[in-house]
């Protein structure tokens, strides 16, 4: 059975640069506590009015364009995204409009931080199956529609208005400070068609979801659980706005990644040393370094992005792969170790020949 092999992958990135003294104006937080706690530095942000499907349409053009795939040979499109442009529908029929695909399935896949990696999962099936031939898998995010700033907060963190937060607005940005701080906006794509002969391609994967703990990470209000799904009480109360248990998430990503890890590693008899590189999901950088340390990962064999893009959820791990492979760090040929831990609570890893 052919395997999907990745063909071309491109990115985009938001256009405004924010760091973390930007956000300070607008509540009590500081570039210190947030370098200290998470790694990031900077994060980027859309102007309104651009949609993540846009972000996804520059990401996908430029994998296409690299894989040197024509758009009227994609049969499939799976987009990954917690931050959709509309509730429905999916954007993944948006994406296929703006790049002027023929009418082809589109999926929306709702796995957060491991999204990229259940799209993996499900391209693979696909191609594999013989279902789809040339399939475009895109992660992308536009987070800053969660941030609870009002315009004029968001001109004055830019330095573009001279009207600072009220008491109340800072009180009210502050309260949400361990969640915000965090994230920025993106999106990456990669092009799969079906390996050849030869070992290229999806080697394994291993996925898990617990819906035990689904409420240490999650959006509270504005769902289908209340009637009506969306009110004015709601946004008064802040229940659009994502609720995180920081540290017990934290404590499960760190588990769990770790173990996932070991798990396909040792299911596949790969070692360390056999690994070219390793892209774990960015959400914090403490994470990443307990995984690497526990796992004896060597320097040269990792690479961060979240020091400058900040946590992109279901971007950060195809983001990543775009860097390294543009970058010459993946090769044809090298065995690159996936993983990911997030909402749901879901977590996975992916073993894959470049
Ligand atoms: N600036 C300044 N102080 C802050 C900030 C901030 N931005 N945020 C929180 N603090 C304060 C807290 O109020 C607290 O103060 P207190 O001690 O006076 O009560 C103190 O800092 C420590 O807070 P903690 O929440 O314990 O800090 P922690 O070291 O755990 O870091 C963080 C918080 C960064 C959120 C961390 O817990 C984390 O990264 N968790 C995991 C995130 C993650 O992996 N998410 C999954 C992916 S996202 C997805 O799936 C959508």
């Amino acid at each position: 059975m052919a395997r999907a092999v990745i063909v071309g992958s491109g990115s985009e990135i938001a256009p405004v640069q924010v760091t973390n003294s930007m956000l300070a104006r607008i509540m009590d937080t500081s570039d210190e506590w947030i370098q200290e706690r998470s790694g990031v530095k900077t994060r980027y942000f859309v102007e309104p009015g651009t949609a993540t499907s846009d972000l996804a349409a520059g990401a996908a053009g430029r994998a296409l364009e690299r894989a040197g795939v024509g758009r009227e040979e994609v049969d499939l499109v799976v987009f990954a995204t917690m931050t959709p442009d509309h509730y429905f529908p999916g954007s993944g029929g948006i994406l296929q409009k703006k790049l002027g695909l023929k009418a082809i399935p589109c999926f929306d896949i709702r796995q957060q931080c491991v999204g990229f990696l259940y799209g993996l999962q499900l391209v693979d099936a696909h191609i594999r199956a013989g279902l789809a031939k040339t399939v475009l898998l895109v992660g992308a995010e536009i987070h800053s529609g969660f941030m609870p700033w009002t315009s004029a907060n968001w001109d004055y963190m830019y330095g573009r208005g001279d009207v600072p937060p009220t008491p109340e607005e800072f009180a009210w940005n502050t309260r949400f400070r361990h969640l915000t701080v965090l994230f920025g906006d993106g999106a990456a794509a990669v092009v799969l068609r079906a390996a050849g002969d030869g070992e290229r391609g999806i080697v394994d994967q291993i996925l898990h979801t617990d819906g035990a703990d689904y409420d240490k990470l999650y959006v509270p209000g504005t769902g289908f659980a209340r009637r009506p799904y969306t009110d004015p009480e709601q946004f008064r109360q802040g229940d659009h706005i994502p609720v995180m248990d920081g540290r017990y998430v934290f404590k499960m990503a760190t588990t769990r990644m770790l173990e996932v890890a070991q798990d396909i590693l040792k299911r596949n008899g790969v070692r360390v040393e056999d690994l070219a590189m390793v892209l774990m999901h960015q959400a914090n950088k403490r994470i990443n370094e307990y995984c690497q340390k526990s796992l004896c990962i060597p320097e040269e064999k990792i690479v961060h992005n979240i020091e400058r893009y900040g946590n992109t959820t279901a971007a950060t791990i195809p983001l990543l792969w775009d860097e390294c492979a543009s970058g010459g760090r993946i090769r044809p040929g090298d065995l690159v170790l996936m993983v990911a831990f997030g909402a749901g609570m879901s977590w996975g890893a992916t073993l894959v020949r470049a």
